[in-house]
């Protein structure tokens, strides 16, 4: 099932001023996973890498250290113009490709990193190009955060109102899918650890302890709810009813901040980041 959600520049632009990067330990987990089953050449790095739905180079970039070259793969044209303009790396490059028709030739990559974008591939497809691409020993490593972080005062003083404003994230995301948006079948698979994904792979690693936190005004909130492509194409098919939920929505977080400017607020929003890693 693949998906046209973040094909609008205003998207692409959100997307990437708001979305959290993986750290760099679990970049090192990676390395050290593929180091156990393909050796490096004698630069100390491998040959190629490639990152499929790579959006705007959130994994992509953190890779180029370890490989000659590394390509970041996606659908979307503005998700790539932005990495494109945010790339300071003369071995990485952005190519517009769906996952499950990379054009590389069979046995030419050691790693296949998909982060935050599996649930949107064509799985059975998608499979079939990991297994033809991967070189012998070679890893496809699936990186992914519930989209729902855990959030705290940035402060560390009442921390009651965290429910309340997990509570509006959750509501935000049924309206969505009472209104015919499938986000619950991708939640429910991120939240399940892919595993009901059928993903005929060896599984050599799985690790849980990446937490990444960013400190944020409490605006962050709504910003982070429109950073899903869903709710551009709510915006787009029922503007009145995305108007009326938003201004609810920040009704309610100024009651739960206390304020009216929720810009003067910092908050700690915590994604907490796993991979699941794969040997051919
Ligand atoms: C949620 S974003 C993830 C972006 C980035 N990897 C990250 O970690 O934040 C999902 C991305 O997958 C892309 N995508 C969706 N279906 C795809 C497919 N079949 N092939 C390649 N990219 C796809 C979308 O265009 C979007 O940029």
């Amino acid at each position: 099932m693949s998906t046209q959600q973040y094909d609008s520049t205003r998207m692409a632009s959100i997307y990437n001023e708001v979305r959290p990067i993986p750290t760099k330990d679990l970049v090192k987990s990676i390395i050290n996973q593929l180091a156990k089953s393909v050796n490096p050449k004698s630069n100390g790095k491998w040959s190629t890498a490639i990152d499929v739905g790579c959006g705007s180079g959130q994994a992509t970039f953190l890779l180029a250290d370890h490989f000659d070259q590394v390509i970041g793969y996606d659908i979307s044209e503005p998700q790539l113009e932005i990495a494109n303009q945010l790339n300071r790396f003369t071995n990485v490059s952005f190519k517009v490709s769906s996952g499950e028709d990379i054009p590389l030739d069979d046995n030419s990559v050691d790693l296949i990193t998909v982060c935050e974008a599996l649930h949107f591939f064509d799985i059975e497809k998608f499979n079939r190009k990991v297994d033809s691409l991967l070189v012998p020993g070679g890893l496809f490593v699936v990186i992914s955060y519930y989209q729902v972080p855990r959030i705290r005062l940035a402060d560390g003083s009442n921390s009651s109102f965290i429910d309340s404003v997990v509570e509006i994230i959750e509501r935000t995301r049924k309206l969505w899918q009472d209104h015919g948006f499938p986000v619950k079948i991708y939640a429910d698979q991120i939240q399940a650890k892919y595993r009901c994904i059928d993903l005929p792979f060896e599984k050599v690693c799985h690790e849980e302890s990446f937490e990444v936190t960013l400190r944020r005004p409490a605006s962050y909130i709504i910003d982070l709810l429109n950073s899903h492509g869903v709710s551009e194409k709510f915006m787009e098919k029922y503007p009145e009813k995305h108007e009326a939920h938003m201004k609810e929505t920040i009704n309610q977080l100024n009651q739960i901040f206390g304020t009216k400017d929720l810009s003067s607020i910092q908050i700690d929003v915590v994604f907490d980041f796993f991979i699941i890693c794969f040997k051919k």
